[in-house]
């Protein structure tokens, strides 16, 4: 078992992915510095599996407080960075704090890797990089298409440092890992996702307008070219992800790898339209979402989701839970939330 360090351990996937580790019985350093997520999250992730985490409230983008988190927990093995800022729309509006935080976060940790002699980097990238896909459902060689937002151009910019990094650097091993769409929470209802203000994804949208939050979802264009005339994308359980990152790890730990960088798509290789998400979610939980039907939103594209084969294959993954239970999953959490806004 490995000492492995999360960055952006506090956020959506990373808690999720702190429990999957530490159910491995793998030791979890934490890197945060809250901007997006709260210290809470640690009560959560320890109420699920006993055992808090280390945490270390830094901003990656300060070197020296980085180094500082490697001088102390020189058993570091493994690295899974998660931290970054991600809103597309804020990504448009404030460019140069995207490419600020994303990548020179990026930069630091793989400076500091190279000075501590950490070799193992997985890395949270994005199907943003596909833009609109000429084929589907979507391969890992298929090209990567000019990014539509500061944000995209991040993951897209992150890759190609990791690529370039790993040439003086022989012994460097990465993963950069395409994430699909990430829905749902941990069946404990403990931790989930935590949206600031109002929310950009369809999910959390969708659970807030159920619990009375939101007066009602708008529903971005029903004239695109699908069967039903609204947008497909690949859900993924947030869990099947997290626990993806721990078939990631095994595989560069035990050096299992085919070549010293590597991409996987991360998604259920099934593509749901938005209409299809609503009637599910109302099928699983029983309540009633009311929407409208808006113009499309810029930059959307039409239909994307993930071929998996290479995914299942090499890292002996799969997801595995259904489009019910996630959507449940996301309610539960959702109806946690209000339970401890109202104390009831
Ligand atoms: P999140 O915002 O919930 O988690 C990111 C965490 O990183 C937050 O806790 C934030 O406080 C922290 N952070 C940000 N900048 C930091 C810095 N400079 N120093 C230290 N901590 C910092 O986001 P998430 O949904 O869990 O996403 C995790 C990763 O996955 C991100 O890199 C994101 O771009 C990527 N991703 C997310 C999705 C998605 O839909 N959620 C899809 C594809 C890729
Ligand atoms: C899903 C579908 C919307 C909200 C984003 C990022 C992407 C990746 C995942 C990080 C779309 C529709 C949404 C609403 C709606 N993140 N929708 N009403 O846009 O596929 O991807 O998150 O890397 O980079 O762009 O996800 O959840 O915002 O939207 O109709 O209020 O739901 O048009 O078709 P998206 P999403």
């Amino acid at each position: 078992m490995a000492t492995v360090l999360v960055t952006g351990g506090t956020g959506y996937i990373g808690s999720h992915t702190v429990v999957e580790l530490q159910g491995e019985g793998h030791e979890v350093v934490v890197i945060d510095n809250l901007s997006n997520s709260e210290r809470e999250v640690l009560e959560g992730i320890a109420s699920i599996t006993g055992k808090m985490p280390f945490f270390e409230e830094v901003d990656l983008r300060n070197r020296k407080a980085t180094y500082g988190v490697f001088e102390k927990y020189p058993r570091i093995e493994a690295i899974i960075h998660f931290a970054a800022f991600k809103a597309v729309g804020e990504s448009v509006e404030k460019p140069l704090t995207y490419y600020e935080n994303n990548l020179l976060s990026l930069i630091h940790l793989l400076e500091a890797m190279n000075r501590y002699g950490v070799h193992h980097f997985l890395f949270s990238s994005s199907c943003t990089v596909y833009g609109e896909p000429d084929r589907l459902p979507v391969t890992e060689d298929a090209p990567v298409k000019k990014a539509s937002s500061p944000y995209g151009n991040t993951k897209q910019i992150s890759e190609e440092i990791l690529r370039d990094a790993m040439v003086p650097s022989p012994q460097l091993r990465v993963i950069s890992l395409r994430y699909f769409n990430p829905i749902g929470a941990h069946p404990s209802a403990m931790i989930g996702e935590l949206p600031l203000g109002i929310p950009n994804n369809l999910v959390p949208f969708i659970t807030q307008t159920a619990i009375g939050i939101r007066d009602q979802l708008n529903v971005f264009g029903d004239d695109y070219n699908t069967p039903d005339g609204t947008a497909i994308r690949d859900y993924i359980n947030v869990v099947d992800l997290a626990w993806a990152h721990v078939t990631a790890i095994d595989r560069l730990l035990q050096g299992k790898q085919r070549s010293p960088y590597e991409v996987f798509n991360l998604g259920t290789g099934k593509g749901l339209s938005v209409f299809e998400i609503i009637h599910a979610f109302e099928k699983a939980t029983g309540v009633k979402v009311r929407y409208r039907v808006t113009g499309r939103r810029e930059g959307d594209v039409e239909q994307v989701w993930a071929d998996t084969g290479y995914a299942n294959r090499e890292l002996g993954w799969k997801a595995e839970r259904g489009i019910g239970e996630t959507l449940l999953s996301a309610w539960n959490w959702e109806k946690h939330l209000q339970s401890k806004k109202t104390g009831r």
